[in-house]
C-alpha cells in the first residue's frame, strides 16, 4: 500500500493560506478578528511560525520558500484590514438603525443672546452725551506710561502712582515703558491733540488694575471719561451735566454729594457720591456701610495737563470726570458684587 506523501511546502502555505483566509471572511464582530489576527500573525502565530522555518530549510529552497511565505503573510495582512472596515461599518449601520435614537429629530431651540448689562449701560450714557455735543472715542488699552501718568502731572516718584498698581508691559527696548491703562483719564491729552478746542468728548473702556478683588472691586472694569473744553468752563457746568447723566441712566431720582478729592489732572478735584442703590443708604458690602457709593470723581483740568495737550491755560480751561461705569451698573440693576460682570455666568447674565 502506498505510504501517504508528506505535504510539500508549497501545499502547506496554500493550504494555511486557504485556512486563514476562510476564518478570516467568517469573523462577525471586532473582537474575534481581533483573536484571529492573534492566533495568525501574533508573535506566536501560525504564519509567524511558517516564516521563521526559513531558516531550516535547505539553502536551494530558501529563496522560493522567503517570496511564498512573504507573499501569504501580505495576502492576510489585506484580507484582515478589508474585513475590519467591513465590520466597522456594521457596527456603525447597526447604530444608526437603533428606533431609540431618532436622527430626524429636530435640534431643541436656542435661547436667544442678548446686550450685556455693561453695554447696555455704556450704550445710554453714550446716547445722553450725544445729545449733549459730545464725542464718543475709542482710545487704546495699551498705553504708554507718558499718556497714564506723566501728561496727567503724576511723574515716576508721585504718591499717586501708588493708588492704581499697574500692570506693566514688557515693550521692546527704546520705546519707552508701555502699560495697561490704569484709568481711561490716559485719553485726556490724546483727545487734546485729536481735537482742535472747544470740544466736549467721552471715552469708555476697559480699564486694569493690579489689585486684590472683593466685593467692590476687580481686576478688570469699566470706566466712561469726560473731557470738556472751553474758554469759561465752571463747576456749575460739571453738576449740570452729572445730574443730566444720572437721572436717566438711573431713571429715579438719586442723591447726590460732593467732598473735595484729590487728583493731580485736576485743581480743584471733587468726588461725587450717590446714594447706594443696592441697600437704599441702609449700608451693605457694596457701600462698605456707609450707605453711599463713590461714583465718579471729577474737577478742573489742571493747567499742567492742558499745557501738556498743547493748549495755553490763558487760553482754554476744562472740566473732566472718570465715571465708574461698572459701579453704575450695579447701582442700576442692583447688582451685589462686581466680579460677577465679567464672571461669564450665563445664571447671571441670563437675568438682564
Ligand atoms: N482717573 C481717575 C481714576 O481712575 C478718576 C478721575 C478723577 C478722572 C478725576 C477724572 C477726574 O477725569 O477729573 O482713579
Amino acid at each position: 500500500m502506498a505510504q501517504p506523501q508528506p505535504l510539500s511546502w508549497q501545499q502547506e502555505l496554500s493550504e494555511a493560506a486557504e485556512r486563514w483566509l476562510v476564518a478570516i471572511a467568517a469573523t462577525a464582530e471586532l473582537q474575534a478578528l481581533r483573536q484571529v489576527e492573534v492566533e495568525s500573525l501574533g508573535k506566536k502565530g501560525e504564519i509567524t511560525g511558517l516564516t521563521r522555518r526559513l531558516a531550516t530549510l535547505p539553502n536551494e529552497d530558501k529563496r522560493a520558500y522567503g517570496a511564498a511565505v512573504g507573499e501569504l503573510k501580505t495576502r492576510i495582512e489585506q484580507a484582515i484590514s478589508t474585513q475590519r472596515t467591513t465590520l466597522e461599518d456594521l457596527v456603525i449601520t447597526q447604530e444608526l438603525a437603533d428606533t431609540s435614537f431618532d436622527v430626524t429629530l429636530p435640534p431643541a431651540p436656542g435661547r436667544p443672546g442678548h446686550v450685556h448689562p455693561l453695554s447696555q449701560v455704556q450704550a445710554d450714557v453714550e446716547r445722553v452725551f450725544e445729545t449733549m455735543g459730545f464725542h464718543v472715542l475709542d482710545c487704546p488699552e495699551v498705553e504708554s506710561e507718558f499718556d497714564n501718568f506723566e501728561a496727567l502731572n503724576i511723574p515716576g516718584w508721585h504718591p499717586a502712582r501708588e493708588m492704581q498698581d499697574t500692570f506693566w508691559l514688557q515693550a521692546p527696548e527704546g520705546q519707552g515703558r508701555q502699560l495697561l491703562r490704569t484709568h481711561t483719564s490716559a485719553g485726556q491729552v490724546r483727545a487734546m491733540h485729536q481735537f482742535a478746542p472747544p470740544f466736549r468728548a467721552i471715552f469708555p473702556g476697559k480699564v486694569y488694575r493690579y489689585e486684590a478683588t472683593d466685593a467692590s472691586h476687580e481686576h478688570t472694569f469699566h470706566q466712561v471719561e469726560g473731557l470738556m473744553i472751553d474758554r469759561h468752563v465752571s463747576v456749575g457746568h460739571l453738576l449740570d451735566s452729572m445730574r443730566t447723566l444720572l437721572s436717566a441712566i438711573l431713571r429715579r431720582d438719586v442723591q447726590v454729594r460732593l467732598r473735595p478729592g484729590y487728583f493731580p489732572f485736576v485743581e480743584p478735584g471733587f468726588e461725587l457720591d450717590i446714594s447706594c442703590q443696592v441697600c437704599a443708604g441702609a449700608g451693605c458690602s457694596v457701600c462698605k456701610q456707609s450707605g453711599w457709593l463713590e461714583l465718579l470723581p471729577c474737577g478742573l483740568v489742571h493747567p499742567q495737563v492742558l499745557r501738556m495737550g498743547g493748549l495755553d491755560p490763558n487760553e482754554w480751561q476744562g472740566w473732566a470726570f472718570g465715571l465708574g461705569l461698572s459701579r453704575l451698573v450695579m447701582m442700576r440693576f442692583g447688582v451685589p458684587d462686581v466680579r460677577l460682570l465679567l464672571s461669564g455666568d450665563a445664571r447671571f447674565l441670563g437675568q438682564f
